[in-house]
């Protein structure tokens, strides 16, 4: 497993993190026995950086964590505030209630300061208004977290949270179907920053498999029964925000434009890694034999250039005019 420094902590992450929403709630039922086997198989394949939130299953993929940290491992874990159903938006972000989420997860972490805490998708009225900044500052500087940054739905979003000179990371949907953070420049910028970024949905929640077909079914807690249309939370962060016809089609699209003999969610994974401004990917896994495909990515030889070209081209024309909420 290869790394790359994460600025503001002064530390080398594994360049394939871990994404542990699956390890909360909304992606069907995951055993505390299967959690427990995706973090160990993650720590021996190298990874070093786990993505979680408090609102992941109200606390349970950080208290799953928790239990992973207790055998001595000292990975980076990153977890988000905002997004607690108690109280919820708007009230999430006024400073006592973000600071008792914050203890939460410090808690439930069992650590005694938090590496990384990301604003959580806030909405943008919410995100730009700035206050949501200056209690994080505030809490860092009161000892409960090393660094803070901010998961965004769009480059706009993520602009704006640019300008705070000490945010630390910037949490992103970016892949071979959602191209814009590279092609606008974003990425280079955050980089030029010492910003960290770290990719999520880097598979757009399992289709980039290429496993799926018409009458696939998920369960019924499962984010891509119920959200596939934006009814529980943001549109782009089921299936890349493609609806579920057009999300199948372009697959067989992007099928033959990657590299044979790789398992395409290695493949679309090693895309994302090919650009350097990228810290760390963080696929989710509900399965530990994902979790070693996925370190894989990183021992990939790195695409040429005329395979991004016929990528990006394939994404300008035959993805991106239908991906919904990427702006
Ligand atoms: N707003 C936010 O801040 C936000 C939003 C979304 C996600 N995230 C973070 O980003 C992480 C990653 O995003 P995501 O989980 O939504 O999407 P993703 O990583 O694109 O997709 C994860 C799903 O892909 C499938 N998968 C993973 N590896 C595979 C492999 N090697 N072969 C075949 N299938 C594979 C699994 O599906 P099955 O379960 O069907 O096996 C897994 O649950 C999350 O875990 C979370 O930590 C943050």
């Amino acid at each position: 497993m290869r790394t790359r420094l994460f600025p503001a902590l002064s530390r080398e992450v594994s360049e394939v993190g871990l994404g542990c929403w699956q390890l909360g709630a909304e992606w069907g039922d995951v055993s505390d026995a299967q959690a427990a086997t995706v973090l160990q198989t993650a720590h021996e394949h190298g990874i070093t950086f786990f993505d979680t939130a408090d609102v992941y299953g109200r606390g349970r993929s950080e208290r799953r964590l928790q239990a992973f940290l207790a055998a001595g491992h000292r990975p980076v874990v990153a977890t988000k505030v905002g997004r607690f159903p108690d109280p919820g938006l708007p009230q999430n972000v006024a400073f006592e209630v973000m600071r008792r989420h914050v203890q939460a997860s410090r808690e439930r972490l069992g650590v005694p300061i938090l590496d990384l805490v990301q604003l959580h998708c806030l909405p943008r009225d919410l995100l730009f208004a700035g206050a949501a900044f200056a209690h994080l500052r505030r809490l860092r500087e009161d000892g409960l977290l090393r660094a803070w940054g901010a998961s965004v739905e769009s480059v706009a979003e993520a602009e704006r949270c640019l300008q705070e000179p000490d945010c630390a990371s910037l949490q992103i949907i970016f892949s071979v179907l959602r191209q814009t953070p590279a092609v606008s420049g974003l990425l280079d910028r955050a980089a030029a920053r010492g910003v960290a970024v770290i990719v999520r949905l880097p598979l757009a929640s399992g289709l980039l498999a290429g496993n799926w077909r018409p009458d696939t079914k998920f369960a019924a807690d499962d984010h891509r029964t119920f959200n596939r249309d934006g009814a529980a939370f943001h549109v782009g962060e089921t299936f890349a925000g493609l609806p579920w016809e057009r999300a199948l089609a372009v697959v067989e699209g992007v099928r033959p434009l990657l590299p044979v003999g790789v398992p395409m969610a290695v493949a679309a994974m090693r895309w994302v890694l090919d650009h350097p401004a990228v810290t760390t990917v963080i696929p989710g896994a509900t399965k530990p034999t994902q979790v070693v495909a996925n370190a894989s990515a990183s021992t990939v030889a790195p695409f040429g250039a005329e395979r991004h070209q016929r990528l990006r081209e394939y994404w300008r024309t035959e993805v991106q005019p239908f991906v919904r909420g990427n702006d």
